[in-house]
Order: structure tokens, then sequence, then C-alpha cells
């Protein structure tokens, strides 16, 4: 850095000083003339006055009187002297200066005398540089001599000697000026934003960085550069954190799942099959915000599970495109590389007309089998047009996954959720060398529960033509083998929990989705819980010395206003705690577009009101209610700062809540109240367990909680972090694809040839 001062400071003073010198010689030429037309003009004036006085003169013959006027003018400005020749040459008259100085004619005198007009000269005289200018005398039309005006002309040089000088000196200032600022340039825009970036490098390198989410120092002019040194980092620091993990398992013995080794995995499972993902949602969702497409990643557990699996074998997911902007963002195909920063796999975005939307999505998927599947007591709504759009949206998925499955050998599909249930039927039908696997995110209800589906043999039959039937816990499976075993021709063998239909079978396994445990806060060290928690109650302006949170979509399976009146319970029974306890309801609107949902919103709003303006203090109140979407870090602040967390779903198929609280609280003190009626409750058996429905329960649990010696908080927690840490999403994603690459499909050679053929053509 020190010879690229130097250098540029050379170069800058070489140039400043050219450019200026180079400037300054124009300006002292465009003086100089200027002066010297000055002179010359004046010469003509004086000569022109002077002339006719002259004559007269000479008319009078009266030499001594024209020495006199001679004499009288020549004490002007500059004016050196005056003379006054004949028609030969001979001196008539001449002021007394002059005379030393000019004995004789000038050559100017013959060419006014010869051009009968005025003319002028710089010379020296002696030393002195002057101009002369000579005029032609007459009488009458004859030329009978020459007035010569002598003017002194050194002050025309001393004037351009002055501009000279006075330009070196500006040009010093502005070498000098003009080396400081960029000097002082260098130093805060690109040494320093450079020097920081290294020693931030640095830093990485050496495994110094604190967080592995990293912050880019600010490189002010290189920010481009600033995006990809970033996305290096990101990348070195997961690789890096990914080797850490693995040799610390490989040191404690133990065979955890990372993202790292589910891509090795699913690389050696699928061969040369190629992996498809079919989701309602997609992973990533371009908006327009004025000039600039934006795209977000929607919240939900599955990006983190599929991603890796996806990034490792180059796969493709099939979603609907519903982001403003999705159009935009796509190629003729309606495929995308993604993720945006590193494309390592294809988005194919399916698109939906609003009917269909309004139909498959908010009618059939989420009027209907959301509720029916969830005995959380809102009644279902079966509506005939809302199934027309499920079969038809359902039919333009299959139709867009052949699409993508054509030429492909041996292709592996994972279909995700409630949304999809004819999808694997509709595949098998036409690709019968595709492994196909469904899993089912949400709980399957018993068989009588399910039989008030006007549709359940159709959406039964759907799902077994999969290979494989994913849910979260083992009594979703058992009610769904129940159900088939009712509603369908079938055989069910529950020794291996399969299904046999038309001579094609099967498998149906519990699956309990979980969360990244890194990625969700698991291994960081943290601060004491209080520093958060202060910070994050006054910036909601409240005093509490016992904070709880719950994290929710507003969903009336949820359970948040059974939470509610628990929370309610429990001041009334405890009032020591009134002023004290305060709990923070973070509730991302969901659905809204759903009239129970738009209900529930407002319902909500309602009870957090009720019972703030029964127990309300001056800067304290028991309910706060955030019903916007948080990010994941946002949340991750809350699960960290509370003494617990309620999660009280009436039903539910997992909870990822649930074990997203236990991964953030590395510092082992928070307790989890969690609703028995989830399937996170069969792995987290140290939670204090409740029934939502029990509102006096859930209040004693909170109030156990808060009063729980740290010795068992500590104990509690410790057992379900290793469940999280063990049982992570990636186990789920790997136990997954795992088991159904490992099933034996019969496919007659015939329909293999056909693919393969295909594949060749
Ligand atoms: C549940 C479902 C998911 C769904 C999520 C969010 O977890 O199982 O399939 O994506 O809710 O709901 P949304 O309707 O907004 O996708």
């Amino acid at each position: 850095m020190r010879l690229l001062s130097a250098r540029l400071i050379v170069s800058l003073i070489i140039g400043v000083t050219l450019v200026s010198l180079s400037s300054s010689y124009y300006e002292v030429l465009v003086q100089k003339q200027s002066l010297r037309r000055d002179l010359q003009r004046r010469a003509e004036v004086l000569g022109e006055s002077l002339a006719r006085n002259v004559e007269r003169e000479l008319d009078r013959d009266s030499i001594q009187a024209l020495q006199r006027t001679v004499q009288r003018f020549g004490n002007r400005e500059h004016l050196l002297g005056l003379a006054v020749y004949d028609r030969q040459g001979r001196l008539i008259a001449i002021t007394k200066d002059l005379a030393p100085l000019m004995p004789t004619a000038p050559p100017v005198m013959s060419q006014a005398l010869n051009g009968n007009h005025g003319a002028d000269v710089f010379q020296r005289l002696g030393t002195a540089p002057v101009n002369i200018y000579a005029l032609p005398l007459h009488r009458q039309e004859d030329v009978r001599g020459v007035l010569a005006i002598v003017h002194d002309a050194g002050y025309i040089k001393d004037q351009s000697l002055r501009i000279w000088r006075e330009t070196f000196l500006s040009a010093l200032a502005h070498v000098f000026l003009i080396v400081l600022i960029t000097l002082l340039i260098v130093r805060w825009s690109i040494a320093g934003p450079i020097a920081r970036t290294a020693q931030w490098m640095r830093a990485l390198r050496t495994g110094r960085a604190s967080s592995t989410r990293i912050k880019v120092p600010d490189m002010e002019l290189f920010r481009p550069l600033a995006r990809e040194v970033a996305t290096f980092a990101e990348t070195l620091t997961t690789a890096r954190s990914a080797a850490e993990t693995e040799a610390r398992l490989r040191e404690e013995g133990q065979s955890q799942w990372t993202a790292d080794r589910l891509a090795i995995h699913i690389r050696s499972r699928l061969g040369d099959g190629r992996l498809f993902v079919v989701s309602n949602r997609e992973p990533y969702m371009h908006t327009r915000r004025g000039k600039f497409l934006e795209v977000s990643v929607p919240p939900s557990g599955l990006v983190t599970a599929l991603e890796p699996v996806l990034c490792a074998c180059d796969g493709t997911w099939i979603a609907h495109g519903s982001g403003d902007a999705d159009m935009e963002a796509i190629d003729h195909h309606n495929r995308l590389r993604v993720p945006p920063e590193d494309p390592q796999y294809t988005l194919r975005r399916v698109w939906l007309t609003k009917e269909e939307e309004e139909g498959y999505y908010y009618g059939f998927a989420n009027e209907g089998l959301w509720p029916l599947c969830h005995i959380a007591h809102t009644r279902p709504i079966f509506r005939a047009n809302d199934w027309q759009h499920y079969q038809a949206v359902n039919n333009k998925f299959a139709d867009a996954l052949l699409e993508e499955m054509e030429g492909t050998i041996n292709p592996v599909v994972l279909v995700q959720d409630y949304h999809f249930a004819l999808l694997p039927r509709l595949i098998k039908q036409r690709r019968r060398d595709a492994r196909v696997a469904i899993f089912w995110h949400i709980p399957w209800p018993n068989q009588e529960a399910f039989g008030i589906c006007p549709w359940q043999r159709e959406l039964v039959d759907g799902l077994l033509g999969a290979d494989l039937i994913g849910f979260h816990i083992q009594s979703h499976c058992n009610n769904f083998l129940q159900t088939a075993d009712r509603i369908v021709e079938s055989r069910i063998d529950r020794e291996r929990f399969s299904v046999q239909r038309h001579g094609h079978l099967t498998m149906v396994r519990p699956f309990p989705i979980s969360v990244d445990f890194a990625d969700a806060g698991g291994e960081t060290a943290q601060e004491p819980p209080y520093v958060e928690r202060s910070a994050l109650l006054k910036a909601l302006g409240i005093e509490a010395a016992f904070l709880g949170v719950g994290v929710d979509r507003l969903d009336y399976t949820k359970g948040i206003l059974e939470r509610f009146l628990a929370i309610e319970r429990f001041l009334e029974k405890y009032p020591r705690y009134q002023g004290q306890f305060t709990f923070i309801q973070i509730g991302a609107p969901s659905r809204s577009h759903i009239k129970r949902y738009h209900d529930l919103q407002a319902e909500v709003e309602a009870e957090a009101d009720r019972i703030n303006w029964r127990f309300r203090l001056d800067r304290w109140k028991p309910i706060v209610l955030l019903n916007w979407q948080h990010s994941h870090k946002e949340i991750q602040a809350y699960y960290r700062a509370a003494d617990l967390c309620l999660v009280t779903a009436l039903h539910d198929g997992m909870n990822l809540v649930a074990k997203e609280f236990v991964a953030a609280r590395s510092d082992e003190r928070g307790v989890l109240i969690l609703s028995c009626f989830t399937g996170a409750a069969r792995e987290l058996t140290d939670a204090l367990q409740v029934n939502p429905y029990d509102i006096d329960q859930t209040a004693e649990a909170i109030h156990a909680a808060l009063e729980m010696e740290p010795e068992e908080k500590q104990l509690r927690l410790q057992r379900m972090r290793k469940i999280v840490r063990e049982r992570n999403v990636y186990h789920w994603a790997g136990t997954l694809i795992a088991d159904l690459c490992e099933l034996r499909l019969d496919v007659p050679e015939k329909a293999r040839k056909a693919h393969r053929g295909a594949s060749v053509g």
C-alpha cells in the first residue's frame, strides 16, 4: 500500500504540474498579446492627435516650437519619447531621454514612408524592450517626414513574469490539495475497507469469526466484490462448521445426520436416478418492489430439509408459482435455477388460475382436508366444485412432473402433503418405474372421522398409488391403515405396515419431521436470557420479570384462545405474578382469505384485549400480541429470552415450534409446555405436557414452569435437546429417502425399457 501511495503521489505531482504549467503558458501568451495590442492602440491614438500639431509646426518651419511640442507630449505613461525625422531620415526633433538611445532613424521609418501609413515594431533599444510606432507626416498630399512614438514595452515582460509566478504558486497549492484529498480518499474509501475486509477474512480463515451469519464489512466502492466475498464467506463458514460437526460427531462416536452427510447419502442411494420434489409452497418466491425483483424464502421447514438433497443431486422442485413477479424470473419452460446466489437445482413453477387456487387450495385443501384431519372442532366444508378443482390441479401437477421426468431413468419422487393426495396414483399410472413417496405433514384421523369426506375412497386410492406413505407418528400410520382397510379393497399387513391394492404394495411408515438443530441456535453459546429479555421488553415498552412466548401461524388448530384463557386463569390463581409475568404471542397471519381464519384473527385480538384490560398496570400487561410475520432470527431471540414456551395446539401433526424452542435453548434454562395432542409430544416427553382444553391444567403448568428448580429445567432440556439434535431434519429426509430407495419395485422390463428408450431417443 505504501508503494502504491508513493507511485500515486509522484504521478499526481507530475500530472497536476504539467496541466497547470500548460494552462499558465497559454494564459501568459494571451495576456502578452493583449498587452501588446493595447500598447499599439495607445501609440496609434497618440500618433493621430500629435501628427496634426507636428505638421503645423513643420509648416511654420519653427524647429524650436516643434522641439517644445515634442517635449510636452513626451511624458505620458510608458512613453519613452518622441522623435521627428524628415523624408531623408534626418532627425528634426527628439525628446531628451530618447536622444541618446535612438541616434539614427530606425528601419520602421522607411516602412512608414514607403507605405505612406503607420507601422510599428517591437524591438530593443540598447537593452530596453520598446515599441516604435512610425507615422508619416504630410504637407497637403506629400509625405514630408515621419513621427516616431517610442513606448517602453518592459512592463509587458514584468506582467508575464508575475503571471508565471502566481501560476507556479497556485499549481503548488493545487498539487498539495489534490494529493492530500486523494490520499484521504484512498485511506477512507479504499485502504480502510480493504484493510477491514482483509482483517475480517483473516478472522474467517483462522476460524475466529464469531457467528455463522457473517456480516461483511462495508466495502463502499467495492460493493459488487463485497457480495461475492459474502457468498464465498458463507460457503466457507458452512463448510467449516460442517467439517467441525462431522469431526465432533466422529469423536463422540455418534452417527448424527448433517446436511453434508445427507447429500453424500442421497448421491449414493440415487445412483443414476433423479430426484423430484412436489409441494404446493415454492422454496423461492419473487415479488416486485418498485423497480426491483425481490426473492424470499417462505418460512418453512421443508426448504431446510429438502434443499441439501436437491442441491446434492441437481434435482427438480415443482411448486405453485404464487409470487406476484414469479413469471418474470423464469425461462420459457417455466423453470429457473436456484438458490439464486448459487444455483444448484431447478425450480419448475406451475401456474394456477384464481378459480383453481380458490377451489383447490383455499377450498378443498384448507376448508375441507385441513379441518377434517385436525380434529379441532371446525367443521370441514366439502364442495363438489372445490373437489373438481382439486382433481384438476393434481392432474396439472402430474403433467408438469411427467414432463420434467421425461428422458430420466429411475426417477425418485417425493410428494409433499395433503394438497396432492391424488398425485401418487397419477404418476404411477404413467411411470411405473418411478419410486414415489408422499409425506402427509398433518395428522390422519381415525376412520370414522375421515369417513365424513365424500371423496374418501378417491383420496385413499390416490395415496395408495405411492410406494411409500410417510406420517409423523405411528398412530397416524395406524389410523391410515384402518381407513384403507375399511374403505378400499386391499390387503393390510399389520406386521410390515403395508397395504396391497391391485397388486401394488405401499409401505406406511412414521418419519418424525424436525428442525436443523445447529441453525435453530442449538450449538450457539449464549448470553444469559435476561440480557436479551430486557432489550426485547424495552423495545415493546413494557416491564416484566418473567416472560413466556408462543409462536404460531394464526390457525384455529393452534389453541391460541385456550392459551390466553390459561394465562388469565394463572394470573387469577397466582396474583403475585400480576405485574410480573408477560406472555408474547407471535402470530403470523395465515390463509386470511378464508373466513374462519379471518374471524380467528379478530377473536384472538379481542381476547388479548379483554385479558389485558382486566389486568393491565402502568407499564405492564399480561399479553403482547405481535401478529405479523417474523424472521427466523427475530423468533430465536424471543425463544432465548423466555422463561417458558407455550405450545397448546388442539391437534398437530408434529409442531416444529416445540423443537425450535428446545434447539434454541443451548443455555438449558427454559421450560417447554407442550400439548399432548401434537406429534412432538411423543418425542419430547420431558416437556410439561398438557391437555390444552383443560384451562386449569395449563395454568398450573405455567406456574410449575416458573417455579421449577434450575437443575430440573436443565435436566429436562438436556434430554430433549439430545433427541432434537439426533433426530433432526436431515435424519427425517435421509431415512425417508433411504427407505424409499430400498423398496423393491416390481416393474415389468417392458415398462423400464420404454423409458430407457425415451431417454436414449
Ligand atoms: C402446514 C402444512 C404445510 C403448509 C404450512 C403453511 O404445516 O402442513 O403444507 O405449507 O402449514 O401453510 P400454507 O397454507 O401457508 O402453505
